[in-house]
């Protein structure tokens, strides 16, 4: 069976890769369709914009697709960037940061501006993945992984806030430890092997 990866995010079709691996799918990426459509992700939950992906994405190439919106939610700034997560650099919250060298640098350096001098660097990366046969059928599965956020960035593993997000538990950032420990304590990765059992049930 083959099944579509709705993503453009490098870091993030290398980790689906790798979680999916465990199970016999083969697994395309929107890179590989020749025809490109665009899908505006302007819903208020994450679970909104995944659906819209993959509802989307599956009718327009029928084919099944698993699609995932993600994002950090930090609890001192009233649970953003979440959804703006990607852009948060260009939002009308805290200001606007320009880019210097890329998006993920100037989305971090707007996160710690606005955290500077606050005692509570609690957040939590989310990820729902959402899984949708062209046939009317979908699963849909969601996972978390708590933590704070660093004083500055630190390795260069990951991508995205991996930087400046340290787990519970680790004195370290998700940038700092291995793809595979990532995996296992991921949001993604949880939201991911979810996802797996289900499928395993229906395929
Ligand atoms: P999406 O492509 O709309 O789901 O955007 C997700 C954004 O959230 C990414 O561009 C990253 O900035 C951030 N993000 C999601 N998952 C991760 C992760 O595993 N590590 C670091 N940043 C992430």
């Amino acid at each position: 069976m083959k099944i579509l990866i709705a993503t453009t995010n490098k870091g993030k079709l290398r980790e689906f890769k790798s979680l999916l691996s465990q199970i016999n799918i083969e697994t395309l990426s929107l890179d590989n369709m020749k025809e490109k459509i665009e899908v505006e992700e302007d819903g208020k939950t994450f679970l909104e914009n995944a659906i819209k992906k993959a509802k989307e994405y599956a009718s327009f190439y029928n084919i099944p697709v698993i699609a995932e919106d993600a994002g950090l939610e930090v609890e001192a700034l009233n649970n953003y960037p979440g959804v703006y997560s990607a852009r948060f650099y260009d939002i009308d919250f805290g200001g606007k940061e320009e880019i210097v060298t890329n998006k993920d640098e100037a989305n971090i350096k707007k996160l710690l501006r606005l955290l500077e001098g606050k005692n509570n660097r609690k957040a939590r990366f989310v990820s729902t993945v959402v899984f949708y046969s062209q046939k009317d059928f979908g699963l849909w599965t969601e996972g978390y992984c708590y933590g704070e956020i660093a004083k500055e960035p630190r390795g260069n593993k990951g991508f995205g806030y991996d930087p400046i997000f340290i787990p519970e538990g680790y004195n370290k950032t998700m940038a700092e430890i291995s793809p595979e420990e990532k995996n296992r304590i991921s949001h993604r990765g949880k939201a991911v092997r979810k996802l797996m059992e289900k499928l395993k049930k229906v395929l």
